[in-house]
């Protein structure tokens, strides 16, 4: 043996027993640390995007509140405007796309401030947004657009932004036969699972290099059925993004809010105090539907304020907040969804040390005084109160802080240093300016920033 090849054998031992540092078991798989730069995130866009954005009525449920329901109002939906014998298969050419430019979705994305976005590269309905040979002719290259989405959108991500990638996937399907028939056998048997969704992953993975796995949808089914520890030991140990990937807890019945990397526990998850665990609070602007809905009118639409409220009080209970837009068939983002990501842009823009790379504080909520949620730079020693509502006197008291005369300095992110006094038993009591003076683009929600306070 020459030094050659005994340095390569030395080194695919190495390498071997270095990855093959996470078993297929969730001892395992739950001891990794997330990686940081999700935590320091704090802000992701959820996309919901698919055959159902076609009839874009009701929800991303459609297929299966019209021919598994037979809900009236999507049945009578049907039978107005669709001819008899219409298939929901029909609908998949007229997902055409046209529209879609994923330079213009990044820079609308980029300027709302987050950080990674989430995009449904396959939902419950089986299609998938990418040329997947696991999906034949049931996929957004072989039927209408005509286009490999999920590539297009990745490439302009990495070529226009600091943006990272994350993938949602649903790991069943409504109607496919095989898991069907694996359901009818109580999964004793393998065959969907084997021959679609874990095939499907390491393709995803593999050609598209996701920062974030987000798994979705077990269809009851236990997380042995899907192979999720051994998929997840294949992802942390030997994929090529084993160093960065995150992953949900959507791996299988019972695994949400237990298993796998960061929480999410139910969708619009708000716990309203501190978790001990990394957590997410998915969230959609439109609140009726995750998808696009014609039929969706203003009210339904989440205001900017409370945008900026979930975010403060996620955050500030230690979650990441995924904020979630439906697209149009045509690939249009519409201007509804494209001011609310601006104006979070514009909010985060002056009040982002508030949120970005903060860590929950000792305390959430302010213990007397209403709407005000604290974060934290420990580092920095300074804690952030975040102002939901702006006071009706010209002060607010924060109660929490422990202040120091002389040494804290206090100041209001976007205008300036401000005046305080210490007040009994604990905290300060802080004077604002009048709001009409305060040049911040943003009047949605306020910061002030404590220096050399604990
Ligand atoms: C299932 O998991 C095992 C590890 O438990 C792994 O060896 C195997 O490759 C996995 N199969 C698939 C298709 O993911
Ligand atoms: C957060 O911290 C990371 C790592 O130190 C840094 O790269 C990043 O720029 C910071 N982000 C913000 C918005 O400050
Ligand atoms: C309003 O502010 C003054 C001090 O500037 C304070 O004495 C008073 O208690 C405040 N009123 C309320 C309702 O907070």
């Amino acid at each position: 043996m020459g030094l050659v090849t005994v340095t390569f054998v030395l080194s695919v031992l190495f390498i071997g027993a270095s990855r093959a540092k996470y078993e297929p078991n969730w001892d395992s798989i739950d001891s990794r640390p997330l990686p940081e730069w999700f935590d320091q995130a704090k802000f992701g866009i959820f996309i919901h995007w698919g055959v159902f954005s076609v009839p874009s009525f009701g929800s991303e449920w459609f297929w299966w509140y019209w021919q598994h329901q037979k809900l009236k109002p999507y049945v009578d939906f049907m039978q107005r405007n669709y001819p008899p014998g219409f298939k929901y298969t029909d609908f998949a050419p007229m997902f055409t796309a046209e529209f879609f430019d994923a330079k213009e979705w990044t820079d609308i994305f980029a300027a709302s401030g987050a950080k990674y976005i989430v995009l449904t590269t396959k939902h419950h309905e089986g299609f998938t947004l990418w040329g997947s040979k696991f999906s034949w002719n049931w996929n957004s290259v072989d039927v209408g657009p005509k286009r490999d989405l999920v590539d297009e959108m990745a490439s302009a991500l990495r070529s226009h932004s600091d943006l990272r990638l994350g993938l949602y996937h649903s790991l069943f399907e409504w109607f496919n036969p095989l898991y069907e028939q694996d359901a009818a056998n109580h999964f004793s048997t393998n065959y969907f699972p084997y021959s679609k969704t874990l095939p499907e992953l390491y393709e995803l993975v593999v050609k598209y290099k996701p920062e974030v796995v987000w798994s979705d949808g077990d269809g009851d089914a236990p997380d042995k059925y899907w192979n999720s520890t051994g998929f997840l030991a294949w992802l942390y140990n030997e994929s090529p993004v084993r160093d960065t990937v995150v992953t949900n807890d959507r791996w299988g019945y019972g695994s949400i809010c237990k298993h796998g990397g960061y929480y999410t526990c139910a969708d619009r998850y708000q716990p309203g105090h501190l978790l001990n665990h990394k957590w997410e609070n998915c969230m959609t602007i439109d609140k009726k539907s995750w998808a696009y809905r014609r039929n969706a009118p203003l009210s339904d639409y989440m205001t900017i304020e409370e945008l900026v409220t979930s975010l403060v009080e996620t955050v500030s209970c230690g979650g990441n907040l995924l904020m979630n837009i439906g697209p149009r068939h045509d690939g249009k983002i519409s201007p509804i969804f494209e001011e609310r990501l601006r104006q979070m842009g514009q909010w985060l823009k002056v009040n982002g040390p508030a949120i970005y790379n903060t860590t929950a504080w000792r305390v959430q909520k302010d213990s007397v005084t209403p709407n005000v949620w604290y974060t934290s730079k420990l580092q920095e020693k300074s804690v952030f109160a975040i102002l939901l509502e702006w006071p009706k006197n010209v002060t607010v008291v924060l109660n929490d802080p422990v202040v120091t005369q002389g040494h804290t300095q206090v100041e209001l992110l976007g205008y300036g240093s401000l005046q305080w006094e210490p007040v009994k038993p604990s905290g300060l009591r802080v004077l604002l300016p009048p709001l009409s003076v305060i040049q911040v683009p943003c009047q949605w929600a306020w910061t002030v920033k404590l220096t050399g306070a604990t």
